[in-house]
């Protein structure tokens, strides 16, 4: 038993850990060692190496052309900064400072030949010397793309996107710190905050509702650092998680209705998982006539439904003053009648009074959390009360949060870059000092193929939720069928 935990990969380590049934570990072992995830000779993984190689390859040669073009740039944008007042082009109607920008770069090119550019050489100079002015610099071409979801800057040479889940290196590069910084210091001025030694670290968001969060030295090492989620304009739908295979169709109607039928549900998952996605996604199922009061540090929910309030946390200003935070909103969306609380992600003392407000007849309030498993996601929960000075016993603690949340649905970003709902957790209540729950559903993991797709299958466990009798009397009655304990 302990030679095959030994080689057993983290993700099995988790469940040890986690809990349960030790019996369960093994047989998963066993399954992946029967599939193909182990050593399916040697050549897939050669190819694949090749072809990153290759990838890598041309991306070089594509930074080396946009380098120089780069340099190219800096020159003439730096001789039209002695020439011109750039800062009057921002008092113009857009349209208007663009052509007078456009006419000045072409003329000055045209009395300037220090550098030799064909046609499409100039015309792409011209193109960056608009975004150096008016928009993200270098980001621009990113920032059009609409397939890139994130966008990580680290250090001004190394700049990375990440589309349909996967992490790609781009091309795409700064001319040196300093101008990276001045594309930093230009995103969080504009919504009024500052970015300097004494305040190394900030959050912002684009004009278009993206988010970013900037760190510089002294604390980044290697140069400042910028990451940037990009918003998405078309929100995933839960058709779209179907087509993607991020959940089964047993699940869904079963999330859907537990939505409907106002169970305090959690949406649990790490860094990038889908939760606020899916958070969306459930918030669509809210009934058009309940009132909906959306809490969150940076507004990315866009609920459908006509009576909502949106509410969004304040940082403290340059003097330290006027933060509200989380906790401040719950407490005041309490005074608002609200039926549905949403909670963006819950991560510090707003937990207390968000779990009070579920236990006193808010139920249906959905919120994200940051967690890798539901046994985790309750323990997070535990920690953000002792963290906010909550000295009660242990097993009352438990036991209030036991009776507040419903369902633990968790999220999961997997290797080959695909979000899945792993599972489906009902929380039950409590045995002795223990939370007890029972998962209904969960995504059975086979192994990998050889082309690094995760290999695996939706099932139901077979355990009829303690909460259907519930859900029937409000006439959201399911299949008995769905609980079945089958591949999906
Ligand atoms: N099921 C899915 N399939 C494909 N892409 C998805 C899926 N769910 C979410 N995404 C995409 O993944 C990215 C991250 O999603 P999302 O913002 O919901 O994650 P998160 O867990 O809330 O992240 P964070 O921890 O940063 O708050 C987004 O670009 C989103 O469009
Ligand atoms: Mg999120």
């Amino acid at each position: 038993m302990f030679f095959k935990r030994k080689n057993i990969n983290s993700e099995y380590q988790d469940k040890v850990l986690s809990s349960e049934s030790i019996v369960q570990v093994e047989s998963d072992t066993q399954k992946t060692a029967n599939s193909s995830e182990s050593v399916q000779g040697s050549n897939p993984i050669e190819r694949k190496l090749r072809e990153a190689e290759a990838k890598n390859r041309e991306i070089d040669e594509a930074r080396r052309q946009l380098e120089q073009e780069l340099a190219t740039k800096h020159y003439y944008h730096q001789r039209l900064l002695e020439t011109m007042d750039l800062a009057l082009l921002s008092s113009l109607e857009k349209g208007r400072a663009k052509k007078d920008l456009h006419d000045a770069v072409v003329q000055l090119m045209s009395e300037d030949q220090t550098h030799a550019l064909s046609a499409e050489g100039r015309k792409r100079i011209i193109k960056q010397i608009e975004d150096e002015v008016f928009g993200l610099g270098p980001l621009e071409p990113l920032l059009c793309d609409t397939s890139v979801s994130d966008i990580l800057v680290n250090g001004p040479k190394s700049v990375y996107v990440e589309r349909r889940g996967k992490l790609e290196r781009t091309p795409y590069t700064f001319l040196d710190d300093r101008h990276l910084r001045n594309i930093i210091d230009r995103i969080v001025s504009r919504v009024g905050r500052r970015i300097d030694e004494s305040s190394p670290m900030v959050d912002a968001r684009l004009e278009d509702g993206s988010r970013v969060n900037a760190i510089i030295p002294p604390l980044a090492l290697d140069g400042p650092s910028l990451s940037i989620r990009r918003f998405a304009v078309d929100k995933l739908t839960m058709d779209n998680l179907l087509n993607f295979n991020s959940i089964s169709e047993p699940m869904a109607r079963f999330v859907e209705a537990a939505v409907q039928g106002e169970l305090n549900i959690l949406i649990s998952g790490g860094t990038g998982s889908g939760k606020t996605t899916t958070l969306n996604i459930f918030s669509g199922f809210i009934p058009k006539e309940d009132r909906i009061v959306t809490i969150e540090d940076s507004a990315e929910l866009q609920l459908q439904q006509p009576h909502v309030v949106r509410l969004e946390t304040r940082p403290a200003n340059l003097e330290g003053k006027g933060e509200i935070t989380q906790r401040d909103l719950v407490k005041n969306s309490l005074r608002m009648r609200p039926d549905r609380i949403v909670l963006g992600e819950v991560r510090g003392s707003e937990a207390v009074d968000m779990l009070a407000a579920m236990n006193t007849g808010h139920d249906g309030s959905l919120a994200t959390i940051h967690a890798n498993t539901p046994r985790d996601a309750l323990s997070r929960v535990e920690n953000m009360f002792s963290m906010a000075g909550w000295n009660i016993p242990t097993k009352n603690l438990r036991a209030q949060i036991a009776s507040a949340i419903h369902l633990v649905v968790q999220m999961e970003r997997q290797e080959d870059g695909k979000r899945r709902m792993v599972s489906v957790t009902e929380i039950n209540g409590m045995e002795g000092d223990v939370i007890t729950m029972s998962e209904i559903f969960k995504f059975q993991r086979q192994g990998i193929d050889e082309d690094g797709n995760v290999v695996g299958f939706y099932t139901a466990t077979g355990v009829i939720p303690q909460c259907y009798d519930a859900l029937s009397k409000r006439g959201l009655t399911l299949p008995h069928e769905i609980f079945n304990e089958t591949h999906h």
